[in-house]
C-alpha cells in the first residue's frame, strides 16, 4: 500500500490543486481535489495494468471540459425541472443550466470546487466542501465530504452531507468507465439489477416509472451493449443511447447490483450500493470533449457512468425515494467497485 500527494496545477492561476494516488496490492487510483474527481483508475488486465477511467493529464484539461468527467458532482445530481422545487412550503429557485431545467447542481456544482483534502492515509482520502446557504439557490449550509479508500481490489467512495436547515441532496460520482481502456464501449457487458426505469421526455426529465420488462431497457441478464445502442426503441433513440435512471432492486448491501465486463481486456467490475438507484449513462455526447490522457480522442460512446444516486428530479417528485436532507440528520450513501479478471483470462 501506498500514498503520494503531489500539486497538479493552480486554479485561476492562485489555488493549489493536489492529486492523490493511493495503491492497494492489486491496483491503484488517484484522486484530484479539483471537483473531488476520480483521475486514474489503473487496474490488473489480461495484458498488465491498464487505467479504466477517462480523464485529463492536467488541471486545464479538467477545468476545459464539460462532461463532469470523474467528478464529483451535486448538490443535486442530474435534473431539476424548471429550476425549482418547493420545500416545508417554500419554492426555491435555482439557476437553470440546461434549457429552464437545472443539471448537475446549477452554473457552478461541486464538480468545479477545489476541495479540501480533510484526512488522507496509506489507504483512504477524505475531501471536504461547505455548499454556503443559498448556492445555485439551495438551503441551507451543507458540509459535504468525500471519501475514497482503495482496498485489496475494492475502490469505495463513502458521502456524507450535513445541512444547518432542510435541503435536497444527490451526490454522485460521474466518471466515465471503459475497461478494454480504449475504443468504445460498445463491446461492454452489463448487468443491472433493475425492474423498473424512468423514461424521459424530450428534455430528459423523468416521465413515470415503467417496467423494463420486454423492452431494451431490460438489463437484469448480462447484455452486450452494442445489441442495445443503436435499438430504434424511442427511449434509446431521444438519447442517442442510455441515459436513463434505473431504480435498483432492493437487496443487501452484499449483493452486487451491477456487473460491467469487457471481454477485449479480461476486466470485470461489480458495483454494491446503498443508493436507491442509477443513471446509467453510455457516454453519449461525449464528442467535443478536449484531448485525453495520452493525448486519447474522446467520441461519443468513449465510456459509460453508473451515476450511483437518488433519482433525477425527486424534489418535485414525492412517488420518488426522498432526496430530503433534514437539518441535524446525516446523509451517508456509499458504493464499491471491485475489479477482477473474467475467469478464463485469469492468470
Ligand atoms: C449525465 C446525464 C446526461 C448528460 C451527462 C453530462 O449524468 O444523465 O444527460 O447531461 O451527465 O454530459
Amino acid at each position: 500500500m501506498s500514498f503520494i500527494i503531489e500539486d497538479f496545477g493552480k486554479l485561476n492561476g492562485t489555488e493549489q490543486v493536489k492529486r492523490i494516488t493511493l495503491s492497494s496490492d492489486a491496483f491503484e487510483c488517484s484522486f484530484i481535489t479539483y471537483g473531488a474527481c476520480i483521475q486514474s483508475i489503473k487496474v490488473p488486465s489480461k495484458d498488465g495494468l491498464i487505467d479504466i477511467a477517462l480523464g485529463f493529464d492536467t488541471l486545464e484539461g479538467y477545468v476545459q471540459q464539460d462532461k463532469y468527467m470523474g467528478a464529483t458532482v451535486g448538490r443535486f445530481a442530474n435534473r431539476i425541472s424548471g429550476a425549482a422545487f418547493s420545500l416545508n412550503g417554500k419554492e426555491y429557485l435555482l439557476a437553470p443550466n440546461e434549457g429552464r431545467n437545472t443539471l448537475h447542481g446549477g452554473l457552478f456544482g461541486f464538480d468545479k470546487k477545489n476541495w479540501a483534502i480533510e484526512d488522507a492515509d496509506v489507504n483512504s482520502v477524505t475531501f471536504f466542501y461547505i455548499s454556503p446557504d443559498g448556492e445555485e439557490g439551495f438551503p441551507g449550509s451543507l458540509s459535504v465530504r468525500v471519501r475514497y479508500t482503495v482496498d485489496g481490489n475494492r475502490l469505495t467512495v463513502s458521502y456524507s452531507a450535513d445541512s444547518d436547515q432542510d435541503t435536497v441532496v444527490n451526490i454522485i460520482n460521474h466518471s466515465y468507465l471503459n475497461l478494454s481502456s480504449g475504443g468504445t464501449v460498445c463491446d461492454h457487458f452489463v448487468r443491472i439489477d433493475s425492474d423498473l426505469y424512468l423514461p424521459t421526455d424530450k428534455e430528459s426529465i423523468p416521465i413515470a416509472a415503467a417496467p423494463v420488462a420486454g423492452t431494451p431497457m431490460d438489463l437484469r441478464q448480462v447484455t452486450i451493449l452494442s445489441e442495445r445502442l443503436d435499438s430504434s426503441f424511442d427511449q434509446i433513440k431521444k438519447a442517442r443511447g442510455y441515459d436513463h435512471c434505473f431504480i435498483l432492486n432492493p437487496s443487501d448491501f452484499s449483493a452486487s447490483k451491477i456487473t460491467c465486463y469487457s471481454d477485449a481486456s479480461g476486466v470485470i467490475m461489480k458495483l454494491f450500493t446503498d443508493a436507491p438507484a442509477v443513471q446509467f449513462y453510455t457516454g453519449n455526447f461525449l464528442d467535443g470533449c478536449p484531448a485525453g490522457k495520452g493525448g486519447a480522442v474522446y467520441s461519443d460512446r468513449s465510456g459509460l457512468c453508473f451515476e450511483t444516486g437518488s433519482c433525477p428530479d425527486s424534489p418535485n417528485r414525492p412517488e420518488f425515494p426522498s432526496a430530503l436532507l433534514k437539518a441535524g440528520e446525516r446523509f451517508t450513501q456509499s458504493t464499491v467497485f471491485e475489479f477482477g479478471l473474467l475467469p478464463d483470462t485469469g492468470k
